[in-house]
């Protein structure tokens, strides 16, 4: 019995503003392009199910599970991975916060709850605490606790507004 090549597609993708093309097998998950195919393992694969947010990246300026995405859903789009958030050679305020703020312990659930404040930030550049812990509930964290996260959140989006934090 001969088994048969499984059948590939063509998928042109922008990730970081740098533009890839590569062929993937239909079934293939966006995380599993972006980590596999791409190299690009900043982007944590957790229960691929939905569940924990480890997965997170923008697509088209909104946050999605790349779990729950088909690498040939992505053809003709734009990705941010949480390697695409330095610009010359300066972390990003979100990434700043969450290590001033002891926004991570161990690190798995940080880009996706990065890339998830960033998605809010730009829809709600003034969250309350509230907005914050409802805007992050999509993604879990086995370590912080999320009150330091909530923080560090916050202080982006002061740093952000080009305020000065309150760093008491
Ligand atoms: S790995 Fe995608 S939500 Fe858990
Ligand atoms: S810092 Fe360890 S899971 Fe969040």
């Amino acid at each position: 019995m001969t088994s048969e090549a499984p059948v590939k597609h063509a998928v042109r993708v922008q990730v970081n503003e740098r533009q890839y093309e590569e062929e993937v097998e239909g079934r293939r998950l966006l995380v599993h392009f972006l980590r596999e195919t791409l190299g690009l393992t900043g982007t944590h694969v957790g229960c691929v199910v939905g569940e924990c947010g480890a997965c997170s990246v923008l697509l088209d300026g909104s946050v999605v599970k790349s779990c729950l995405v088909l690498a040939v859903q992505a053809d003709g789009r734009a990705v941010v991975t949480i390697e695409g958030l330095e610009r010359n050679g300066s972390l990003h305020p979100l990434q700043e916060s969450f290590v001033s703020r002891y926004g991570l312990q161990c690190g798995y659930c940080t880009p996706g709850m990065i890339l998830t404040a960033l998605d809010l930030l730009a829809r709600n550049p003034r969250p309350t605490e509230d907005d914050i812990r409802h805007g992050l509930a999509g993604n879990l964290c086995m370590c912080t606790g999320y009150m330091q996260i909530v923080e560090a959140v916050r202080e982006a989006a002061t740093v952000l507004a080009g305020a000065t934090p309150d760093l008491a």
